[in-house]
């Protein structure tokens, strides 16, 4: 049995309304399962191999439940554009050439490793619609030992020639890849993958849709981004009622855990559905800057009790780093709040930290917590270097390192109980 110790300041967030802070305490772990905090170490306990870490802080592992990897590169580019003149001119040609496994790897590996130096230690990830790339990018993110869901993109109409399916092909190769990954790793699983409703036909959708019922598997897409998105779907489905409407038909909106990104533009009904079927909201704030996209109103998706979590959707988004997400989430909930509607409340820092461990992290069940029982992820923060100038609180200690702290501030990482080292 693994037995683990890790002594500091910890601090986590089991529910919205409290931080749960134990200064100086013991983490217990056993395979890699969390089974309490203690002030003091009982004698049961002297044999687990400790590690101390006194007067820094342990936290949850960060959890991005939204982000494209061979997007990696053009991160910080094209942000002069929305999102279909962006995806056309920007996207498609630099997922295009994942085709070329070399590429794959070059890009991926240092993908991973950015994620691993930025304490992302659970991410739900796009691959490409190329099957032998998805696969690599799987195996290394196997190998770095961070908890993922990846998927190979579907995608069989409106966009360009060489990032275009034959809708057979595309069934049969996402049917291959689950069969091969869905018992391959305890930490890294597939995700069903349809771009989003403008490149998938109905066939597409209505295979996927049984793929993901006939292996249990959960699925992922983007929702109601941009204006232009909408209308669009609006028109290739006129018959449907709404954009979600459409997920949903074909089983591919909550009848499998499901995660939908961005949700800016939804009406009341869709976000009411979304509750019904539990539906996984993703909240890319940079991504929404960076491409005019809109402020996702997160506030009345909390008040519907929609689960929400955060995205970095690298790359429409350009910052890979959730604290940095967590900050600019807080601040876009300020502006919506002030100049929008003054019915939804600016999000606090216990619910962003909520949102980016714990809320994400139930997708993949019991992470993003210390509660007895949860899967042992957490970072050690360093945080002596952010200019502290009286005694902080833990709490102030926490907010300080999310607005002002990077990598260099995370000393370790830890999944399922074991210590991440630095991919290759
Ligand atoms: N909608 C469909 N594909 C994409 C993508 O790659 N990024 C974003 N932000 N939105 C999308
Ligand atoms: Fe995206």
């Amino acid at each position: 049995m693994r037995k683990l110790v890790l002594k500091g300041d910890i601090v986590f967030t089991p529910s919205m309304d409290e931080f749960k802070i134990y200064k100086d305490s013991y983490l217990v772990s056993e395979n890699g399962k969390i089974v309490g905090i203690f002030e003091k170490l009982d004698e049961k306990y002297k044999d687990y191999t400790l590690k101390d870490y006194t007067g820094k802080m342990i936290i949850p592992g960060f959890v991005d439940i939204h982000l494209h990897a061979p997007q990696f590169p053009n991160r910080g580019m094209g942000y002069d554009k929305e999102l279909l003149p962006w995806l056309q001119s920007y996207t498609f040609p630099e997922e295009a050439k994942y085709k070329d496994i070399k590429y794959a790897e070059r890009v991926y590996r240092d993908f991973v490793k950015e994620l691993w130096k930025n304490g992302t230690t659970s991410a739900v990830i796009y691959g490409t619609i190329h099957k032998e790339s998805t696969k690599l990018l799987m195996d290394l993110l196997i190998e770095s030992g961070i908890r993922a869901y990846v998927g190979k993109v579907n995608m069989d109409r409106n966009s360009i020639p060489n990032l275009t399916e034959d809708t057979e092909r595309s069934l049969r190769e996402t049917e291959e890849l689950i069969l091969e990954y869905k018992d391959k790793s305890p930490l890294v699983k597939p995700i069903i993958t349809p771009r989003f409703v403008p490149t998938c036909s109905d066939a597409l959708l209505e295979g996927l849709g049984k793929l993901a019922l006939k292996y249990d598997v959960p699925v992922q897409s983007h929702l109601s981004e941009n204006t232009d998105e909408v209308k669009w779907v609006s028109e290739l489905h006129p018959d449907a009622k709404n954009y979600a409407s459409v997920y949903d038909k074909f089983n591919l909106f909550g009848q499998r855990r499901t995660i939908m990104a961005h949700c800016i533009h939804n009406t009341d009904e869709e976000i009411d559905l979304m509750a019904k079927n539990g539906v996984y909201a993703a909240h890319c704030v940079h991504s929404n800057f960076n491409l005019s996209s809109g402020i996702m109103p997160v506030r009345k998706f909390l008040d519907k009790k929609v689960p929400v979590g955060l995205g970095s959707d690298i790359s429409g988004g350009h910052e890979i780093s959730i604290p940095k997400v967590m900050a600019a989430s807080i601040q876009a909930s300020k502006m919506k709040w002030l100049e929008t509607d003054k019915k939804l409340k600016p999000l606090t820092l216990l619910e962003v930290f909520y949102l980016a461990t714990k809320g994400g992290g139930s997708f993949f069940g019991k992470v993003g917590s210390f509660e007895k029982g949860y899967e042992m992820d957490c970072l050690i923060i360093d945080d002596s270097n952010l200019g502290i100038y009286r005694e902080l609180t833990v709490e102030e200690r926490l907010e300080k390192f999310i607005y002002l702290g990077d990598d260099r501030n995370i000393v370790d990482r830890y999944v399922a109980g074991k210590l991440l080292k630095e991919p290759r």
